[in-house]
């Protein structure tokens, strides 16, 4: 559901999303990393939060489990939950866009419908998805949570990957198995594209 509230009307900013670019020398932008739970979401944002923070380039991460202690704190695990979910953070993640900031955001975002959103809410150049692929056998075994184990022996519910579908992107702007690769690998890959798209050219 997107819908604006009655009886208000859009203010327009005098500093825009151009201007505050301008000032932090470099575009900004969505990064949506999507993949199953541990397949390494949030330790690859936040390790190429890191290089690109000691370049001076202004991000932010926002990452499902921290979210949900609080705006969406309100949310379970049942699609339409899930859904609404990825809408809030959506909508978070295009003030970012505008705020000049590159966001990185680390959701399961299981539902490609979901994120299809997201995405048309943006200019294209704006959102860049990427697919964290490592398989389920891979993450369970790592299950750093504890939480597949909880999820075969059915005290969690709805379990992506286990009891939950996952929808693996059909044209992610990057694709990084991160089963295979140490997270350096990953974020190279991902600075790489950032590079490619003219995100971090000096403007
Ligand atoms: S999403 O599906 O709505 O995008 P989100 O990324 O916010 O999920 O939250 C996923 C995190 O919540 C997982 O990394 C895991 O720690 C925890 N979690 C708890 N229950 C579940 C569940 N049923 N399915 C998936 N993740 C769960």
């Amino acid at each position: 559901m997107n819908k604006t509230s009655s009886n208000v009307i859009w203010h327009g900013a005098t500093v825009q999303r151009e201007h505050r670019e301008r000032l932090n020398g470099h575009r900004s932008a969505i990064l949506w990393f999507t993949g199953l739970s541990g397949a390494g979401k949030s330790t690859l944002a936040h390790a190429v939060e890191q290089r690109l923070h000691a370049c001076a380039v202004r991000t932010y991460v926002l990452d499902g489990d921290n979210v949900r202690h609080g705006l969406c704190g309100d949310l379970g695990f049942s699609a339409a939950d899930r859904s609404e979910n990825i809408r809030r953070v959506g909508e978070l993640a295009k003030l970012f866009v505008d705020a000049g900031v590159i966001v990185l955001t680390a959701f399961i975002s299981p539902f490609r419908t979901d994120r299809d959103l997201v995405r048309s809410w943006v200019a294209p150049e704006d959102f860049l998805e990427i697919h964290c692929r490592c398989s389920v056998e891979v993450c369970e075994a790592r299950d750093v949570k504890g939480l597949y184990k909880m999820a075969r022996a059915g005290s969690v519910k709805d379990f992506t990957g286990i009891s939950s579908p996952y929808e693996e992107p059909l044209a992610a702007e990057l694709i990084v198995n991160t089963g295979e690769l140490n997270v350096e690998q990953c974020v190279e890959m991902v600075l790489n594209l950032l590079r490619e798209r003219g995100i971090l050219r000096s403007i």
